[in-house]
């Protein structure tokens, strides 16, 4: 019994800290990124098709900022080991622009989780021959915004 205790904590603390990583990773709520931008993500379904509103603090054109629509979707696979990989588009209700964010969700050493994103910025161009300068690409990382309760 006393051999056996070290070895049941070590394997509680194991366990705890895989389920911790398993555990978390919920897209629902409210994030915010390094740029500033908030995005709010609404529903999941069980296919792990979701759907929500961003809003940029940023935009490459002159227009006035409005609230715009995502929808995504998370990877579901039956061997899903937590931590999952994720894709958005926001299409942008103030220009004419698209934007596809692909990601994964992170359980940091302080056990917050954090959304680490590429994402590619379609600008609609007058001319194919502007099409070469069309595309931004870049990285946003997200963290979950705190309620204010
Ligand atoms: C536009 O300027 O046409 C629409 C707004 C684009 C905002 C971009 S999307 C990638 C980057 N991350 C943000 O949070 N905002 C900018």
């Amino acid at each position: 019994m006393v051999q056996a205790t070290p070895f049941l904590l070590v394997l509680f603390l194991a366990l705890g800290a895989h389920g911790a990583s398993v555990k978390k990773c919920n897209l629902i709520g409210r994030w915010v990124n390094d740029l500033g931008s908030n995005m709010t993500i609404t529903t999941m379904n069980g296919n792990g098709v979701f759907a929500g509103s961003y809003h940029t603090a940023v935009t490459a054109t002159s227009n006035e900022i409005k609230v715009s629509p995502l929808q995504g979707s998370l990877q579901k696979s039956p061997n899903q080991k937590g931590q999952p990989t994720f894709g958005f588009t926001v299409n942008w209700t103030f220009s004419d622009s698209i934007t596809v964010f692909t990601g994964q969700c992170f359980v940091d050493d302080d056990g917050k989780e954090v959304l680490k994103t590429m994402w590619l910025l379609r600008s609609r161009v007058e001319n194919i021959k502007n099409d070469w300068k069309a595309t931004r690409v870049g990285i946003n990382v997200f963290t979950r915004l705190q309620s204010q309760e």
